[in-house]
């Protein structure tokens, strides 16, 4: 089972979650931001030792049964009922507390990585629940929407976060993402989950579900102006707006350069404008190029975590 090689370095992307009609179980993933994770064999050590970890500004432990990647990578190895030495490098290529899936894209690539260092013994569904081990250990909560896309690539439907039954959606060449960030704003996703209503009503329930079977549809058809009246978020979105001071003017702004949809990606304080085509997707980005945030433009990413 052991491959030959002594070393695997993978890329894992940024992710969207939530997508405005699916709080906690939809997701996709994009091209650009993610993190770089290497892991390579160490015969004299035993377990996972981080040796080193770039472009988090110090943040992230060191201490592998704190990081989220070897948590993951660790899990594959129990999942295997493997043991060895290995070190990891962990390079982050996005922001973190973005909204952005950057704990998620960890514990992606250290799942990943570790499986390709072992000769792919597990599938990319298989390694679900390792890389839900490593993202659980940071957000603090159960939900499989940044992971999945992460792992699977394109879009994905999260039928059940318990089970971790992920459906995997069509991906339409032409759903282009813009995504706002402006890092002067870091919110945790263990507090945006605090403005989230534990209860919501009958009616608030059954015109979400209705947006989120839509999508479905609407993804299925192409057809962008259902998508346009799917994405649309009752249940996270109210009472996260006002961690994000400018999402109004945003929305409006997103929505005159031609954005179909917008909202919150995952819990902010990035936010995403969804187009239909390329160059929509950057004349909305050129419509905030004299504001102080990134722009990011993307096409679906439809691979997901790959090896470099
Ligand atoms: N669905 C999660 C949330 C995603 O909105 O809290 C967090 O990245």
């Amino acid at each position: 089972m052991i491959s030959e090689r002594n070393e695997v370095k993978v890329f894992a992307p940024a992710t969207l979650a939530n997508l405005g009609c699916g709080y906690d179980v939809l997701g996709l993933a994009i091209h650009g931001p993610g993190d770089i994770i290497i892991i390579r064999k160490s015969p004299e050590t035993t377990g996972i030792t981080i040796k080193e970890i770039t472009g988090d500004e110090g943040k992230l432990p060191l201490d592998a049964s704190k990081n989220t990647a070897s948590i993951a990578a660790q899990a594959v190895l129990t999942q295997l009922n493997l043991e060895g030495g290995f070190e990891m490098e962990i390079h982050k290529k996005m922001p973190f507390g973005s909204g952005l899936g950057s704990s998620a894209a960890s514990a992606v690539g250290g799942a990943f990585a570790m499986n390709e260092l072992l000769g792919s013994p597990l599938e990319r569904m298989e390694l679900l629940p390792a890389a839900m081990e490593g993202e659980a250990s940071a957000s603090k909560a159960w939900h499989a929407d940044n992971v999945a896309p992460g792992l699977l690539g394109g879009v994905c439907l999260v039928r059940d976060n318990a089970s971790l039954d992920v459906i995997p959606l069509p991906a339409p060449s032409n759903l282009w993402v813009t995504v706002l960030y402006d890092p002067k704003i870091e919110i945790l996703t263990s507090e945006a989950r605090e403005k989230v209503p534990t209860e919501v009503p009958t009616h608030t329930a059954t015109t979400q579900a209705g947006h989120l079977a839509a999508f479905v549809s609407a993804l299925y058809e192409e057809n962008y102006d259902l998508l346009r009246r799917t994405m649309v978020d009752h249940i996270a979105e109210p009472g996260r707006r006002e961690l994000i001071p400018k999402f109004a003017e945003y929305k409006e702004r997103a929505e005159a350069a031609g954005a179909i949809a917008f909202g919150i990606s995952g819990s902010g304080p990035s936010l995403f404008a969804i187009s239909h085509g390329e160059l929509s997707a950057h004349q909305i980005a050129d419509t905030f190029k004299f504001d102080p945030i990134e722009t990011y433009v993307s096409a679906i990413n439809r691979q997901g975590v790959a090896v470099l």
